[in-house]
């Protein structure tokens, strides 16, 4: 296993490249198995959880070949068993339910397990597939979806207690521009990620409205073609490097972004009183010493993102105010908030509400990562803590940024990967 030591106080200047996005990525690559043709998909991040999903389709029985960002694939022949092993050490594998059962009219995915930051159910998945027609068992952790006569077109409503489900709505959208007649989702996640998605169905022959929305309609096809696709720019690393710039150092800068997707992350940076400067596909952002605090609520997309919630917990120990952030999305995805009082942060969490007293210098300390988010938002508090700080378990990062450790040091942060 690997750790990251992060050396605190390095000042953070210049540029950095934001890579494609994963979260748009894992499901698009999943879509490649709704043709025999041949999809070339650009800009896949080089992660453990796309080389996954890579993976997966291989042995699915998909032709796959990889040169650095471009993935292509040919899923001629495939199989309708996804891969236990595999499966099992990656949730976001549950997108090839809609794509498989779609292709095949059936298939066997095994039930994803929870995670750290939460119990991760897929009961809004299944009841999608079952409005179209699909008989579902859950037996032996392996669900098995059976659609004999193929997917019939039907209105549902995927909202649930937490709001709308991002891969749920993936999987169904996916499911649904191969069945008869139309389908309408109401209650769909509108993330930009659902939207590129079906951007690249388009071009694949699907017939979809209103992705983006809360309310997508599709039209099912016959079948679909091979298609190429330019993944979109991953708006969380985006947001990570935003609060790295405004924590410590003389500003940076973003390249290759999509400031309209990052909106609610911006527009909070802003009301802190950030120096903020938006362009094309570039956002600069600089510490500001007399920034205010603020009070957050996470919220499904066009709303302030959880994927970003643990990295604004790092950011407010910079702010010399006090912050809260309320999660409602996964209410238990606080992990990293006993790690950041071991640094001395100042947090008290209350249910699923932190308020985070910021200011004080914070310590380095070794501190284990968790989740993804979380054992990012570690590496932030580690630029600027006082001394060294030990992030173990480097391999939370290693799923979903890509270099995130070569792209800070190329900022100035002075950082090494060493073994544990
Ligand atoms: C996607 O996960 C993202 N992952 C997550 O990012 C992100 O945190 C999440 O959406 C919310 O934005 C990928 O896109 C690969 P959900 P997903 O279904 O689709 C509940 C990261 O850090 N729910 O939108 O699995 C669920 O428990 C990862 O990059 C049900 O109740 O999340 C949660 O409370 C972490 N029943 C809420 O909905 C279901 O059937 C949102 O979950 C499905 C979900």
């Amino acid at each position: 296993m690997e750790k990251l030591i992060v050396h605190g106080g390095a000042a953070l200047k210049g540029r950095v490249n934001i890579s494609g996005s994963k979260n748009s990525s894992l499901p698009i690559l999943a879509a490649t198995l709704l043709t025999k043709d041949t999809c070339t998909i650009r800009r896949v991040p080089d992660l453990s959880d796309t080389n996954y999903m890579v993976r997966i389709l291989g042995e699915l029985g998909a032709e796959v070949e990889r040169a650095s960002g471009v993935v292509v694939v040919k899923a001629e022949k495939i199989k309708s068993v996804a891969p236990y092993d595999l499966v099992r050490k990656m949730r976001a594998s549950i997108c090839v339910l809609g794509p498989l059962t779609g292709r095949l009219k059936k298939c066997v995915v095994s039930l994803p397990g929870g995670c750290v930051i939460g119990d991760r159910p897929v009961d809004l998945h299944l009841k999608g597939l079952e409005a179209l027609g699909a008989v579902i068992t859950v037996d032996g952790g392996d669900i098995s979806v059976n659609a004999k006569k193929g997917f019939k077109g039907g209105p549902m409503n995927l909202m649930g207690k937490h709001g709308s489900t991002v891969l749920g709505t993936d999987n169904v959208m996916m499911a649904a521009t191969l069945a008869k007649g139309t389908t309408i989702i109401e209650g769909a996640a509108a993330e930009p990620e659902v939207e590129d998605l079906a951007n690249f169905l388009i071009k694949m022959g699907a017939k979809i409205e209103g992705a983006g929305t809360n309310r997508i309609t599709i039209e099912g096809v016959k079948e679909l073609h091979g298609a190429e696709h330019t993944v979109i720019p991953d708006r969380i690393e985006a947001g990570t490097f935003l609060c790295a710039g405004a924590m410590i150092g003389e500003g940076i800068t973003l390249k290759r972004v999509m400031p309209e997707h990052m909106k609610s992350i911006t527009d909070v940076l802003k009301k802190c009183g950030f120096p903020i400067e938006i362009g094309k596909d570039s956002i600069s952002i600089a510490p500001n010493p007399l920034a205010k605090g603020f009070d957050l609520t996470t919220l499904c997309y066009p709303g302030f993102p959880t994927d970003m919630q643990a990295q604004f917990c790092a950011l407010a120990c910079a702010i010399s105010d006090v912050s809260t952030i309320t999660e409602t999305i996964f209410p238990q995805r606080f992990m990293h908030i006993a790690e950041m009082k071991r640094m001395g942060a100042n947090i008290d969490l209350q249910s699923a509400t932190a308020r985070i007293r910021g200011g004080q210098r914070i310590k380095g300390a070794p501190v284990m990562a968790s989740d993804l988010r979380a054992s990012a938002a570690l590496v932030l508090a580690g630029l600027i803590a006082e001394g060294r700080t030990d992030v173990n378990r480097l391999y939370h990062i290693d799923r979903g940024y890509e270099h995130l450790d070569d792209k800070l040091a190329g900022l100035g942060a002075q950082l090494e990967r060493v073994k544990e």
